[in-house]
């Protein structure tokens, strides 16, 4: 049977109810993953459960380790990964609290580790459709299955954070075509691909980006937003593994 993993971001730093069998702490060329690996069932899927922050939510987005944590869950057997990142709305119709399934990516990132290509290993991954078609239906049908509403398809703007943007920046990446914004969407989608993962991404909206809403951006309305609609993105996610 297929592995999954499910990447864990904010607001999701575990998942409830995975019938834990082992915590591995795993090792890879590239360094340590964010966190050990949870293995356990969850009905009668095998997941392995991984924390994109760390277990105590530690490590910021330009630190994480992607090619730790992809190459970590590459070398358990993992071929599948749901990821979970909190975003901000561009799109008026993503507002705080929605769900959303993005279908393209753009990668405005800088100064990360961003591939597993170097000398000797060169390679070119077609990334023309970065999320695995079969997965992305895969959770739309899970949140029908609910009725809880979800945006199919959408363009997720990768920034390189950890700070968030101003409205000039979200004025860019509108003009771009974005959609949702996140710092943690890239180099994770790519290096997936590179590793021949399959990969979608499941998407929290927990603020209006800067400038689509009054006012500033305040943690506290992001922390409401997560306890709020986190809850749903579980539920998604344990229709899906079913
Ligand atoms: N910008 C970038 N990343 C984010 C945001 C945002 O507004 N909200 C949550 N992650």
């Amino acid at each position: 049977m297929s592995l999954i993993a499910i990447v864990g971001g904010t607001g999701l730093t575990e998942l409830e109810g995975l019938e834990r069998t082992e915590s591995r702490v795993v090792d890879t060329p590239y360094g340590a993953p964010s966190a050990p690996l949870e293995f356990g069932r969850f009905g009668q899927q095998d997941v392995v459960f991984l924390a994109r922050h760390g277990k105590g939510h530690t490590v910021p987005p330009h630190q994480v380790n992607y090619r730790a944590n992809i190459q970590a869950l590459k070398q358990v057997g993992v071929s599948e990964i749901i990821a979970v990142n909190a975003v901000g709305g561009i799109n008026a119709a993503m507002d705080a609290e929605s769900l959303v399934i993005p279908d393209q990516i753009i990668d405005y990132t800088w100064g990360r580790e961003f591939t597993f290509a170097g000398q000797g290993n060169v390679i070119h991954v077609d990334f023309t459709f970065p999320y695995t078609e079969r997965l992305r239906q895969g959770l739309l049908a899970a949140a029908g299955k609910l009725n809880i509403k979800i945006h199919d398809g959408g363009v997720y703007a990768a920034t390189q954070g950890p700070r968030l943007e101003s409205i000039a920046e979200i004025n860019r990446l509108e003009r771009d075509g974005c959609d949702i914004v996140g710092m943690t969407g890239m180099p994770e989608a790519s290096l997936a691909r590179e590793a021949d993962l399959e990969y979608a991404c499941l998407s929290l909206v927990v603020n209006m980006a800067a400038g689509r809403s009054d006012g500033i951006i305040t943690m506290e309305d992001i922390e409401q937003a997560i306890n709020n609609g986190m809850g749903n993105a579980r539920a998604i996610i344990a229709q899906f593994l079913s």
